[in-house]
């Protein structure tokens, strides 16, 4: 359905906005811009009061354009059509939620059973942007990308900001100084923007990822593939259990290589996440031990439980003079371009939802099918 067609009759919908409530999230779901282009589709807004300021977006910034500012947090879900947010509400905001309504957020899914059974409980449609198929109909609604980007880049700025050398090289009366070396471990689209950020940026910039697909586009950043099957123990394939046995002398051949590139890094970065699942270590204790004295991790997944065995999520610790960093939410503290793009992603989620007659749920859409894990009182979720 196109809602910029038809008369020019407000459609009766309206997108309501609440201000998020997670300790630590300063995104907004909808910023003034993408406030006014749902507005130009004819689509009512409501935003709570405050609901953008920690992101840089004050409340007459959506009143210029067309949203009704709602003071009271309660009132504001009251009327909603389309509910959206950044994080999973909280039971009291779910419970504020009409039924009959469509809420869109970053839901996190396989932690949220429970919150997800409630919502169906009580007639509410939920939409987790997690579960956006990644098809290339759907890439203006995929959030994982737009935030893994910008997590991506923070990580390296966090990562320079914490080594005591200098990223590029550096020739000067006084001397050369050597470019940084930089490991990016897991070159999904938070690690190639890395690796794309560490490149701009001047360093010596590594990739790696089990996919080896990824190698051409780690290397068209710039950046050196880190090719474990070098040396090719691959192709002794043999028959019965000798096979497994090499695969396990393989893999353990592959952690050696691994830990070495470790241990010659200044900054290493890791980004991988497996769907559902604790993130997979590949940092170990011991290959912390063999880093550099003042080098420095990121690591991006500290949200499933972290890639370096040492990591403490949230924190940032020193272990034998190694700075490892564990940030949670990294893409909100970039909360300006982060709800920017979010916004979009959510736009044009629920966008084709909506027509003349109001919002139209179709489970058969090859993106809204996948991504709704409640509807009509029926979870359609971890089944
Ligand atoms: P992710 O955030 O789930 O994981 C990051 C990266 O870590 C992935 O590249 C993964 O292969 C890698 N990884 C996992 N376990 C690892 C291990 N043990 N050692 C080294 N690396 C490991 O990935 P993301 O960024 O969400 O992308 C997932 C997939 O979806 C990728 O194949 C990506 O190219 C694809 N994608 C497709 C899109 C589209 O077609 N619209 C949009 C975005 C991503």
């Amino acid at each position: 359905m196109d809602p910029s067609h038809g008369s020019e009759r407000p459609l009766s919908v309206r997108v309501c906005v609440p201000r998020e409530t997670a300790a630590g999230e300063t995104r907004v779901a909808l910023t003034p811009d993408g406030a006014k282009r749902l507005i130009s589709d004819r689509i009512s807004v409501a935003v709570e009061a405050g609901a953008g300021v920690s992101a840089g977006f004050l409340d007459a910034s959506y009143e210029e354009v067309g949203a009704e500012i709602v003071a009271d947090a309660n009132e504001i879900l009251d009327e909603a059509d389309i509910v959206f947010k950044v994080a999973p509400p909280t039971e009291a905001e779910a419970d504020g939620i009409p039924e009959g309504a469509v809420l869109a957020c970053l839901l996190r899914p396989h932690e949220n059973e429970a919150l997800i059974q409630r919502l169906a409980g009580r007639g509410v449609t939920v939409l987790a942007l997690e579960l956006v198929p990644r098809i290339t109909r759907a890439q203006s609604m995929d959030a994982l990308s737009s935030q893994s980007n910008l997590a991506g880049y923070k990580a390296v700025l966090l990562g320079a900001n914490s080594l005591g050398r200098i990223f590029p090289l550096l020739m000067t009366a006084a001397g050369t100084l050597s470019p940084a070396r930089v490991l990016v471990l897991g070159a999904g689209v938070a690690g190639l923007q890395a690796i794309a950020t560490a490149r701009r940026l001047g360093a010596d910039t590594w990739g790696y990822d089990i996919r080896a697909a990824v190698k051409e586009e780690v290397e068209s950043l710039g950046a050196k593939f880190v090719d474990l099957d070098e040396g090719g123990a691959r192709d002794a394939e043999a028959e019965g259990g000798y096979a497994k046995e090499l695969e396990a002398a393989e893999q353990s051949r592959q952690r050696e290589l691994l830990a070495r590139h470790i241990a010659r890094a200044d900054v290493v970065i890791t980004t991988a996440l497996v769907p559902g699942r604790a993130a997979p270590v590949l940092v170990t204790d011991d290959m912390v031990d063999r880093m550099k004295l003042g080098s420095v991790i990121v690591d991006l997944a500290g949200e499933a439980g972290g890639n370096c065995a040492l990591s403490k999520p949230g924190e940032t610790v020193v272990e034998r003079g190694v700075t490892i960093h564990a940030p949670l939410n990294v893409p909100g503290s970039l909360p300006h371009h982060a709800s920017q793009l979010l916004g979009r992603n959510l736009s044009a989620l629920v966008k084709p939802m909506i027509g003349e007659d109001g919002v139209a749920v179709d489970l058969e859409d090859d993106v809204i099918g996948p991504c709704c894990v409640a509807h009509a009182g029926e979870v359609r979720f971890g089944a």
